[in-house]
C-alpha cells in the first residue's frame, strides 16, 4: 500500500528563473512573497509541499533526495546530524523553485542531554527550570539542524493506564497550561527564526490523554463541558505562547477523529482560537481514517483530512497520491491545497528558512567530528532541573538523607540501566551518556563509603512483556533478562545488603512500559521487584525505595514496607547524580506530584478536581449509600501536589483583602509560611478555589496559582496571591465562559488536601 501511494507524483513542471531564497531577501513582506510563491507553483509542487516523510527503512536516502530535487516534499523528521540532512536541503536547493526543506524531531525532554521526562518536569513546579530544558533542548537540536519540534506535548492524563502519561505534565489544567507557555517560549525562544531556535508543534490536538479505559489510541468520549474546562486550556496556552504548530491527535473525538474533524480544526482552532499556523497530522493517521471507519478508501481519507484543515500529512503518502486527482475531478477545491500550502510555507519563513536554508545546518566544516561528544552535553543544567524533578513520598524517623559513611547496599534492576534513566522518547540521548544511580551514589561516596551492588531481580519475568518491550516497542533489546532464578538473584542481594547499614533499592518499570502503545492494567510494581523487597524488607535495615517510573504507581505495600520513598520518574542523563544529591542531602527535596497516586488501579481515573456530587463520602465516617468503594479506602495514596522535604514548613491561616468583591475588583489572598525544621529548604506553596454554589456542579477545588518559595531554616515569608475575576470564571452549560455570583472558598496550602480555607462572595 505505501509504496503505491510513493508512486502517486507526477514528476516536477517547468523552471521558473525565479528563486525562492531571492525573494526572501528582496524584502517583501511575508505575505506577498508567499502569495507570489504560491503564484509559481504547480499543483504537484504545492501538494509536495504538504509531505511530511520519516527518514527510516521505507525509502532509501538516494530516493528521497530524488523526490526533494522534484519537489514533492515538503519536510522530513527522523534524521538528527547534519551530515544527513545536508544533502536533503542541497536537493531542495536543486529543485525548480529552492523552497527549503525543514527537518524536524521528537525533541520532547532533551535532546543530546536529556531532562527528566514530562512528569518529571512538572514535579519541579519551577517555571525557571522547565523552560531551562526546552531552551537547551532547543540549541542543542538546533545545532543537529533541526527545524522543528513534535512537543510540547500537553494532553491532560487523568489515567495512570496510559503510558504516555509519562510525556505529559499531569492532570491538572492550571499547572500543564503553565508549563505549555515555558515550553513553547524554551524550544523558540525569542525568535523562532533564530539559529538556536526550533518551531514548536504542541500536540495532541486534542483530548489524547482521554482515551477510553487508558488504552493507547482508543476512543474519547467527552462531555463539551470538561473539555473546554479541563482538556483544551493547555492546547491554547501553547497556541497564546506562539507555538507556531499544532499536531493533530490518532484519537477520535465524540465519534469524528480528529484527523477529520471539522469543527475542531475549523470552528475552534481556527475561527475560535484564531490559530493561523502549521497543522500536521500524527503519523500515518490520515490513511487511519479508513480503520476509524470514516473513510471508504485513501482518496476519501485525503479528501477528509484536507477538508478538515490537515495541512502536512506524516508520513503516509495519500496526500501526494490522491490529491492530485481530487483536485482534478473537483471534489477538493485547489483554494484548499493553497490554504494548506500557504500555512507550510509561512512555517517556514518563521523558522527563517527562505531567508537561509542553511540557518541551523551550518556549513560542512563546521560540522562537529563526533555528534556525541561530551562537549555538546549540557550535565549542569540536566543535574540541576533532574534535582527539582523529584519527589520525597516517606520519609520515616528521617531516614533521609543518608550519610556518606558505612555500607550501602544498592539494589534493584533500576540501580544500573543507564538507558531506562533516560525514559521514553529520549530523542538522541545516548545511553552510554547517562549516570546511573550506582555511579550516581558511588561518585557522590568516593572513599567515604563502602558501596554494594546487586541486581536482586529482573524489571520483570512476564515473557509477554519482555517480548513487547523488546520487539514492539523500540525493535531491540532493551530488557535483559538475566537467566538466573528469581530466588537465586534475591538470595544475591540479601548477600550483598547482609553488611549493610541501609539499603537503597531502585525498583519500578523500565523506560518501555510508559511509553507510546505501552498501556498496563494494573499500576503495581511487577511481581520479581516486589518479591525482592520483600525479601529485603525481612533483614530489617533501613530501605529506601528509589522509584523509576513513568506513571503513578500504585504503591500500597511499598508504602508500608520502606522506610523513605522517593519518586524520581525517568530523570534522564544525569540522572544518577541528581538522585545521589538528595540521598545524601546536598539538595532538599523540593518537588510536588502533578499527578494523584491511587492506591489501585480499581480507582482509576482519580483526581483531586473531581465534581461535586450529591452523595459524597466522608473520610472516616462509615457512609450509608454515599460514593466510596468498600474493599478499599476512598483516597489517594498521595494527593495531587504533595511531596515532603528534609525540613518541615508551617502555613497561617488564610488572609483575605476582603470578604465581598464585585465583578472587575482584586482580591488578595495571604498566608504566612514558616520553615519550622532545622534545613533550609523549598515548597510550593498552592492555591485551590472552590465554587461553592452555581448553576452547575463544579470542581471541589481547582488549583489556581501556586508559588515556590525558598525559606532559611527559621525563617517566614508572607505569600500573597492576587485573584481577580478570571480566577472564578468556568464553562457553563452554555459554553459561556462566565464567573457567577455567590460564595468561593480559597484553599492554600502545601498539597491539594492539606489546606487552609477562608471564603468570600462574589457580588
Ligand atoms: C507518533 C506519536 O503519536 C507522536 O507523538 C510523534 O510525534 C510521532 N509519532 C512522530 O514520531
Amino acid at each position: 500500500m505505501k509504496k503505491l501511494y510513493l508512486l502517486g507524483l507526477a514528476t516536477a513542471l517547468a523552471c521558473s528563473p525565479a528563486l525562492a531564497a531571492d525573494q526572501a531577501t528582496a524584502g517583501s513582506s511575508k505575505d506577498a512573497f508567499i502569495t507570489d510563491l504560491l503564484g509559481r507553483m504547480t499543483l504537484d509542487e504545492k501538494i509536495g509541499q504538504l509531505r511530511l516523510i520519516s527518514i527510516g527503512p521505507e525509502m532509501t536516502h538516494e530516493q528521497i533526495a530524488k523526490e526533494i530535487a522534484a519537489g514533492h516534499i515538503g519536510g522530513t523528521f527522523n534524521s538528527v546530524t547534519r551530515p544527513e540532512n545536508r544533502p536533503m536541503q542541497d536537493a531542495a536547493m536543486n529543485s525548480r523553485l529552492k523552497i527549503p526543506m525543514f527537518f524536524a524531531y521528537d525533541v520532547i525532554h532533551g535532546h543530546r542531554t536529556i531532562f527528566p521526562i514530562g512528569l518529571g518536569l512538572a514535579s519541579s513546579w519551577d517555571m525557571d527550570a522547565i523552560g531551562l530544558s526546552a531552551r537547551t533542548a532547543a540549541r542543542e537540536a538546533a545545532a543537529d539542524s533541526l527545524d522543528m519540534t513534535f512537543g510540547p506535548m500537553v494532553d491532560i492524563s487523568r489515567d495512570p493506564r496510559w503510558g504516555r502519561s509519562s510525556e505529559g505534565f499531569g492532570e491538572d489544567t492550571y499547572l500543564v497550561s503553565r508549563i505549555a507557555k515555558v515550553m513553547v517560549q524554551g524550544y523558540q525562544g525569542k525568535d523562532v527564526s533564530a539559529p538556536d531556535s526550533i518551531m514548536a508543534a504542541v500536540k495532541h490536538f486534542a483530548l489524547y490523554g482521554g482515551v477510553e479505559g487508558g488504552r493507547d489510541y482508543n476512543t474519547v468520549d467527552m462531555s463539551p463541558n470538561r473539555m473546554y474546562q479541563d482538556y483544551l486550556p493547555p492546547y491554547r496556552a501553547a497556541l497564546d505562547a506562539g507555538a507556531g504548530g499544532v499536531m493533530v491527535a490518532l484519537n477520535s473525538i465524540n465519534g469524528v477523529p480528529a484527523t477529520s474533524n471539522t469543527w475542531l480544526m475549523q470552528d475552534l482552532l481556527r475561527r475560535d482560537w484564531g490559530f493561523k499556523g502549521l497543522t500536521v497530522s500524527d503519523h500515518g493517521a490520515i490513511l487511519e481514517l479508513v480503520k476509524h471507519g470514516v473513510a471508504r478508501d485513501g482518496r476519501e481519507a485525503a479528501k477528509l483530512a484536507i477538508h478538515a484543515g490537515i495541512d502536512l500529512s506524516m508520513n503516509d503518502m495519500v496526500y501526494g497520491a490522491e490529491l492530485p486527482g481530487l483536485v482534478k475531478s473537483g471534489e477538493v477545491p485547489e483554494a484548499e491545497i493553497d490554504n494548506a500550502v500557504r500555512e507550510v510555507l509561512s512555517a517556514k519563513y518563521d523558522m527563517g528558512l527562505f531567508a537561509d536554508p542553511y540557518r541551523r545546518l551550518g556549513k560542512a566544516a563546521e560540522d562537529p567530528a563526533d555528534t556525541n561528544a561530551e562537549s555538546r552535553l549540557h550535565r549542569e543544567e540536566s543535574r540541576s532541573v533532574a534535582r527539582r524533578s523529584m519527589v520525597l513520598l516517606k520519609n520515616a524517623g528521617n531516614t533521609l538523607p543518608l550519610k556518606k559513611a558505612g555500607t550501602i547496599a544498592v539494589i534493584g534492576p533500576l540501580a544500573d540501566a543507564p538507558i531506562d534513566m533516560m525514559g521514553s522518547w529520549s530523542a538522541a540521548g545516548q545511553p552510554t551518556q547517562s549516570v546511573t544511580l550506582l555511579r550516581g551514589i558511588r561518585e557522590a561516596v568516593g572513599n567515604q563509603a563502602q558501596v554494594v551492588y546487586a541486581k536482586g531481580a529482573n524489571v520483570t519475568n512476564d515473557r509477554n512483556s519482555v517480548a513487547f518491550l523488546n520487539r514492539i516497542i523500540f525493535d531491540r533489546t532493551e530488557v535483559e533478562i538475566d537467566p538466573r532464578p528469581a530466588q537465586e538473584m534475591i538470595d544475591e542481594a540479601l548477600k550483598a545488603a547482609a553488611n549493610a547499614d541501609v539499603i537503597v533499592a531502585a525498583v519500578g518499570e523500565s523506560r518501555g512500559m510508559s511509553h507510546e502503545s505501552a498501556s498496563r492494567t494494573t499500576l503495581e510494581i511487577p511481581p520479581p521487584q516486589r518479591a525482592l523487597l520483600t525479601a529485603l524488607r525481612a533483614t530489617g535495615k533501613p530501605l529506601v525505595l528509589v522509584l523509576m517510573n513513568g506513571r503513578p504507581l500504585s504503591l500500597v505495600r511499598e508504602n508500608e514496607e520502606a522506610d523513605a520513598m522517593l519518586e524520581t520518574w525517568f530523570s534522564g542523563t544525569e540522572g544518577g547524580h541528581a538522585i545521589a544529591d538528595l540521598l545524601f542531602g546536598d539538595y532538599n527535596p523540593s518537588g510536588k506530584l502533578p499527578v494523584t497516586f491511587p492506591r489501585s488501579v480499581g480507582q482509576v481515573p482519580m483526581y483531586y478536581s473531581h465534581l461535586t456530587i450529591g452523595r459524597p463520602f466522608t473520610p472516616g465516617k462509615a457512609g450509608n449509600y454515599t460514593s466510596q468503594y468498600f474493599d478499599e479506602d476512598t483516597s489517594p495514596l498521595f494527593p495531587f501536589g504533595y511531596g515532603l522535604s528534609y525540613t518541615t514548613f508551617d502555613v497561617s491561616d488564610v488572609r483575605l483583602s476582603a470578604d465581598r468583591i464585585k465583578r472587575g475588583d482584586t482580591l488578595k489572598a495571604s498566608v504566612t509560611v514558616r520553615n519550622s525544621g532545622k534545613r533550609d529548604g523549598e515548597t510550593v506553596v498552592q492555591l485551590y478555589l472552590h465554587d461553592v454554589t452555581a448553576s452547575m456542579a463544579r470542581p471541589i477545588k481547582e488549583l489556581k496559582n501556586f508559588q515556590k518559595v525558598f525559606l532559611k531554616a527559621g525563617e517566614r515569608k508572607e505569600v500573597t496571591f492576587t485573584l481577580s475575576e478570571d480566577d472564578l470564571k468556568f464553562y457553563n452549560i452554555k459554553l459561556e465562559y462566565a464567573a457567577e455570583p455567590g460564595d468561593f472558598d480559597v484553599q492554600i496550602g502545601l498539597d491539594s488536601q492539606d489546606v487552609k480555607q477562608a471564603r468570600f462572595e462574589l457580588l
